[in-house]
């Protein structure tokens, strides 16, 4: 007995038919790439997500791709296996499709172009006899395969990549987020030949990041308001805080909160990258880091980054806030020693709970 709703979140490519911008014979095409701050409402994202796919296809796109999770966190029921095999299109099928599907899809086809879409899709089983349904009573889904320990949700019931071919000759692969960083989907997906399976390991153990040893060896100190300058080194990393903790009446700091600061500055010492050869690389990385309320970074007028390089070892880094106004989650210098990659960390890590993420 098959019982289950399954939520899926899905790249949907809602295939318009085209009346040919560019042809297989060209030797480029038009992509329109969206970048989209999402609202709360999803009708007026829709309505945005409409407006754009005509200004695009209006400028001559052959496709629109737009980015993860922006049209609204609602989960868009979408029909079982078969039947979404045999009738594909929402636009040509209004009645079996939930209505934003029908609506982008109107927009791709009256506007003959491919339109690329991320959505939350829920499937509900119930009821259904001869597809392959999970027998949990719920299962998750990302359909562009789920590396990254997504844990809300669970790969896909059988492995495979997101591949559509089209009519201009181009054949696209599609992959989400953090799955960039892996070699598979991602350079499998662009190389076709990558000699790895796509994923034959049901738990998925093969496919998780290198942690990074270093992360579990830190040294911290917490902040207390108002003024501060001191100095915090670890494994030859020697970096001098110049804190200034905004106090009012009313401000009680706690963890996890927003802070704001009259004066905040890291002075780094760190070991100056050295080029690997053999892959042509840096062996070091580092980048500042912050985090805004609005989980965007700072904007690039609101802070100051001076490199220095001393005798090609040394790199003195100073990074230094701006913008008193603002409201920080987080601000610092990260940095990652490849060459430590697949050493024993010490101290070891250690497993944290499982907690639920959003796809981000
Ligand atoms: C499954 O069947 C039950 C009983 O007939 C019904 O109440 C329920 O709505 C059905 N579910 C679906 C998703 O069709
Ligand atoms: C760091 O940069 C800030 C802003 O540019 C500057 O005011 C400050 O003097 C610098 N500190 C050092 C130690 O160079």
């Amino acid at each position: 007995m098959y019982n289950t709703i399954i939520y899926l979140v899905g790249f949907l490519c809602l295939v318009g038919h085209s009346d040919q911008r560019s042809t297989p014979t060209d030797d480029s095409y038009v992509a329109a790439v969206i970048e989209y701050q999402v609202l709360s409402d999803i009708n007026t994202n829709l309505n945005n997500y409409i407006r754009l796919i005509k200004e695009a296809a209006d400028q001559d796109a052959d496709i629109v791709v737009f980015p993860e999770m922006t049209l609204g966190s609602r989960r868009v029921p979408v029909p079982i296996h078969d039947v979404l095999k045999d009738h594909p299109i929402p636009a040509e099928n209004p009645g079996i499709y939930d209505e934003v599907l029908v609506k982008i899809s109107t927009a791709a086809k009256e506007n003959a172009v491919y339109v690329v879409i991320n959505l939350q899709e829920v499937m509900d089983c119930e009821n259904v006899t001869g597809e392959y349904c999970p027998e949990k009573k719920e299962y998750l889904f990302n359909t562009n395969i789920n590396l990254f320990g997504e844990f809300t949700r669970t790969p896909a019931l059988t492995p495979d990549l997101g591949v559509f071919t089209t009519d201009f000759g181009v054949t696209f692969g599609h992959f989400i987020c953090f799955d960039l960083m892996f070699q598979v989907p991602a350079v499998q997906i662009v190389t076709g030949t990558y000699p790895g399976p796509i994923d034959d390991d049901v738990n998925h153990d093969n496919l998780v990041l290198k942690a990074d040893p270093s992360l579990p060896s830190h040294t911290s100190r917490l902040l207390v308001p108002g003024y501060q300058d001191f100095i915090l080194s670890e494994d030859g990393v020697v970096c001098r805080f110049k804190v200034n903790l905004k106090q009012t009446e009313n401000t009680q700091y706690q963890p996890k909160s927003v802070a704001t600061f009259d004066e905040l500055s890291i002075y780094a010492t760190l070991q100056t990258p050295q080029t690997v050869e053999s892959l042509q690389a840096h062996d070091i990385v580092y980048y500042p880091v912050s985090l805004k309320p609005s989980i965007l970074p700072l904007n690039s007028n609101d802070f100051a980054l001076e490199i220095q390089t001393m005798l090609g070892t040394v790199d003195l880094y100073n990074y230094t806030l701006l913008n008193n106004n603002v409201g920080l989650y987080s601000f610092g210098i990260y940095g990652r020693v490849f060459a430590d990659d697949g050493k024993e960390p010490t101290p070891p890590i250690i497993e944290e709970e499982r907690e639920e993420t959003t796809p981000a």
